[in-house]
């Protein structure tokens, strides 16, 4: 397969400091070999270090949920994405609907956050949502499509091989009710033409394309079996270490 398969938890800010390592000391073992899908957990900055610690010799990808824009400076309660990247933390996912609803991130925000990450060598997985209240002029198609060059203005082609895109439709996060897979197809092949349109075929071929939004080991197999869509998202069913592995385990 051209693009190897992700599946990303965001634990958010679930999971109790004494929970952590419970849920490593499950899913490790069972990730020894696995390098047919890439598997990563995104949880919140307190976690991080101990997570990296207990990671090293494992597979498992440590995601961050967030990072301000700026390197460093007089941003209290912010997260460095310098300090990020030297922790050692590979991902960070950008623009997460819960970030823009209720920390009212824009697209510009999301756009500098991209940037920075990417000046810190860190990959940023950008999250499209479908909030239609925010963008009431614009039809759903048009809404992820705008935040999507939004994210990437400035991001040279070079740079474009770092970003995972992940789509998640703003009502099927955490309702229990996901998109269909043909849905959430259709979103992932707009986004794949729209960066065809952006880069060229050969880079927009090599992007891998999340789906997000109520996926469990009951609809996830059929999120995998789609052209466009190289991975899941997952919130609440990944809270679960065992529902985790079961996921990872359908992953093709
Ligand atoms: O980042 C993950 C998404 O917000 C999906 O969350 O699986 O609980 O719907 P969910």
């Amino acid at each position: 397969k051209l693009r190897r398969p992700f599946v990303l938890a965001n634990w958010k800010i679930n999971m109790a400091p004494d929970e952590v390592g419970p849920y490593l000391q499950t899913v490790l073992p069972a990730l020894a070999d696995e390098s047919r899908v890439e598997v990563g957990i995104a949880a919140q900055d307190l976690y991080l270090g101990q997570m990296l610690a207990a990671t090293q010799a494992s597979p498992l990808t440590i995601v961050g949920e967030n990072t301000h824009w700026e390197d460093q400076g007089a941003f209290t309660g912010e997260t460095s994405p310098k300090a990020l990247a030297q922790m050692g933390v590979e991902y960070v996912l950008i623009g997460h609907f819960e970030r823009r609803k209720f920390f009212n991130e824009t697209d510009e925000t999301v756009n500098l956050k991209t940037l920075a990450a990417l000046r810190n060598g860190l990959k940023p997985i950008v999250d499209l949502d479908e909030d239609l209240s925010a963008y009431s002029h614009l039809a759903p198609d048009q809404v992820i499509l705008s935040q999507l060059e939004a994210a990437l203005r400035g991001v040279t082609a070079d740079q474009l091989a770092e970003i995972t895109v992940a789509y998640e439709p703003t009502w099927a996060i955490g309702s229990g009710e996901a998109a269909s897979a043909d849905q959430a197809q259709e979103a992932a092949a707009l986004i794949r033409q729209s960066l065809t349109n952006l880069y060229g075929q050969d880079l927009a071929q090599k992007i891998r394309i999340l789906y997000g939004g109520s996926v469990t080991p009951d609809n996830a197999p059929a999120f995998f079996c789609q052209k466009d869509i190289d991975g899941i998202l997952v919130g609440k069913a990944a809270l679960d270490p065992h529902k985790f592995l079961k996921l990872v385990n359908q992953a093709q």
